[in-house]
């Protein structure tokens, strides 16, 4: 059998983990033919020169510790356009390959499900976010070295908060989902830590950072979620959507420096720290899971079980089906931001 695989959506650390482990599975365990396809849904939609990427045991062997994607990726959406569907599955066909394994987030495997459901293509879905927002497993690998990079800026920006008596506010990625700042407010001990699935009450914020001042501790630190709304707005840098609808989010930490200094009289800075958060090499725990994905998603093409995607549920990998995959958002429970809070000032 001829397996395509391709990465979809924003990069996420551990994606070449997931790469590593189908290649070397698929070709050592099942006798299969492996070969990646550059630049997500682009490859089988406008393919290019360079798109077939053949991957042997050797190509694939030294890439665990490596960020980002040897496949490349692109936020293309085969379903945006009429009769674009209907050339993927042509462009498969005439690539010779088989069956897909898509590794992406809920929009990668959006299209997974429809090319599987509409056309029968027999494909394997694998979880990927840095957001951790998807419902149908556990967690995602690349959310445990966004936590941590963040985690080690915060750690980073007190001591100069401190010598300068300034609140530092940090904006995290996340878009609709606050996973990444909830759990790097919290092991960085934040004095607040803002998401989206919570309104910010202003009032509260300043009065946390004046009854600091008046301790004697005129500084802080604010861990911002990127899609943190005010007056159920979102902050956005433009106002262009990409191929799946998405607005870009930003400027939210921006606003909120200015709007806490102006109500606290405390010097403010802000800090985003943007795509610094899907950089670099993947923690253990990422390299761990991206290889356990990946070796249970060979398993998952050899035994044919098309349609699904592999998820982790507690400290098993299972498969579970594509639309569950992609049917809810998973969001910060209300506890547990109640948890977080209790720690605030
Ligand atoms: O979904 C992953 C993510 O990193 C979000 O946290 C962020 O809002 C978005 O992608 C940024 O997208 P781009 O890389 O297209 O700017």
């Amino acid at each position: 059998m001829k397996i395509g695989m391709l990465t979809g959506g924003g990069d996420a650390p551990g994606l070449n983990g997931v790469i590593r482990a189908v290649t070397m599975r698929s070709i050592s365990e099942y006798g299969h033919e492996v070969v990646g396809l550059k630049r997500g849904w682009k490859a089988l939609l406008s393919p290019e020169e360079d798109t077939l990427m053949p991957l042997s045991v050797d190509d694939v062997r030294l890439i665990l510790e490596e960020g980002g994607t040897i496949l490349g990726s692109s936020r293309t959406n085969p379903y945006k356009n009429e009769g674009d569907p209907e050339k993927v599955v042509k462009q498969m066909e005439e690539f010779g390959i088989d069956a897909l394994v898509a590794i992406g987030g809920d929009d990668t495997l959006g299209v997974a499900r429809r090319l599987h459901d509409d056309f029968g293509v027999q494909i394997i879905g694998c979880p990927k976010t840095i957001d951790n927002d998807l419902s149908a497993t556990d967690t995602t690998f690349g959310f445990d070295t966004a936590v941590s990079i963040a985690t080690d800026a915060i750690d980073k920006l007190r001591t100069t908060a401190k010598s300068h008596e300034r609140i530092l506010v940090v904006e995290i990625m996340g878009r609709h989902a606050g996973w990444i700042t909830y759990a790097s407010g919290l092991a960085s001990s934040a004095n607040v830590t803002l998401i989206p699935e919570v309104e910010p009450d202003l009032d509260e914020i300043s009065d946390i950072f004046r009854a600091r001042a008046a301790r004697g501790d005129k500084w802080g630190l604010v861990a911002v979620s990127e899609g943190v709304t005010f007056s159920s707005d979102f902050v956005t840098q433009s106002a262009e959507k990409d191929e799946f609808g998405h607005v870009r989010l930003g400027g939210v930490a921006e606003g909120l420096a200015a709007e806490l200094k102006e109500r606290t009289g405390i010097d403010t800075r802000h800090v985003v720290l943007g795509h610094l958060q899907r950089g670099g090499t993947p923690t253990a725990n990422d390299r761990i899971l991206s290889t356990r994905y990946g070796y249970r998603a060979a398993e998952a093409v050899a035994n044919g079980e098309w349609g699904k995607m592999v998820a982790l549920r507690g400290d098993r990998i299972v498969t579970v089906g594509l639309e569950e995959a992609v049917s809810e958002t998973k969001t910060v429970p209300p506890e547990s931001y109640a948890m977080l809070k209790s720690f605030f000032g």
